[in-house]
């Protein structure tokens, strides 16, 4: 790495992402690097300043990520040679992401030093695995984190591409088809009876597809982040089409975002 002044952009559902970026940050701070962590649902991404190298952490779905996040990488402005790794985290593989991303950042001028993908607790399961597996695949997922932000500082690192395979999940992974047959067969419901009217979901939807009437009102946008569903204090909210296990990896003052006016 070049540069040592880092800005780290992450979006995480349930924490794990956060519990990687809050790691690496440590790892680049021990090694003298001045790193700031932003959330993406936050940011404007063609107002990211690109003096710096650039970081992004994200959760892996169905093969690809959230198309929000999609969308936040294709609203990048272009540079010329600014610095970029990523990290992605999944629950068992990711369809290889890394590679089509990797070829959009090239595209727009960034120069790619590193991508790695973590191995952490599925946040999507119908049934979990124990705490004490869970914690152990979270502690050797952030351990991984900890090498990996390592291995930037001191230029040990790769950015892998599966060729046309990757680009082929991903392209199918991210296509309307798939995103609207899983709402017409997936949405997120509500317990009116359980429901409380904190507001709380209202605040954590990063793709603001809760509106708080007198209860909460779900939109047709619901990208399965997993953050209502696993931060709701009363249970009160669930998907129709499937029945999951609540998943989280962190406090939801770690995740959430800056209250709504
Ligand atoms: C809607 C959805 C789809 C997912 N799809 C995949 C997948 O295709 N492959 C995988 O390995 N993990 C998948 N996962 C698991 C997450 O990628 C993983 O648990 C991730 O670490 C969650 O990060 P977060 O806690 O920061 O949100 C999925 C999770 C969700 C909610």
């Amino acid at each position: 790495m070049r540069n040592k002044n880092i800005d780290l952009y992450f979006f995480s559902g349930t924490g794990n992402t956060y519990q990687v970026a809050k790691k690496m940050q440590e790892v680049f701070i021990k090694n003298k690097c001045t790193v700031n962590l932003f959330r993406m649902e936050k940011i404007q991404p063609a107002s990211i300043n690109t003096d710096n190298t650039i970081g992004f952490a994200f959760p892996v779905a169905f093969q690809s990520t959230y198309p929000f996040i999609w969308k936040f990488f294709s609203e990048l402005p272009t540079v010329n040679g600014t610095e970029v790794f990523v990290v992605d985290t999944m629950g068992i593989m990711s369809g290889g992401v890394i590679g089509p991303l990797k070829s959009l950042l090239k595209r727009k001028g960034y120069y790619c030093i590193g991508a790695k993908e973590i191995v952490m607790p599925s946040n999507f399961r119908k049934s979990q695995k124990s705490e004490k597996k869970i914690k152990e695949i979270s502690a050797k997922g952030i351990f991984d984190a900890q090498i990996f932000a390592h291995d930037l500082v001191y230029n040990q690192t790769k950015w892998i591409r599966i060729p046309f395979l990757s680009d082929v999940v991903k392209s199918v992974s991210s296509s309307g088809f798939v995103w609207n047959s899983l709402k017409k067969h997936i949405s997120p419901k509500l317990d009116e009876v359980k429901c409380i009217k904190c507001g709380l979901c209202y605040r954590l939807c990063p793709v603001d597809n809760i509106n708080m009437h007198e209860f909460p009102d779900f939109g047709d946008n619901c990208q399965y982040c997993q953050r209502c569903f696993a931060y709701c204090p009363t249970g009160a909210i669930y998907f129709k089409g499937i029945k999951l296990e609540k998943y989280k990896n962190a406090e939801v003052n770690e995740v959430l975002l800056e209250k709504k006016s």
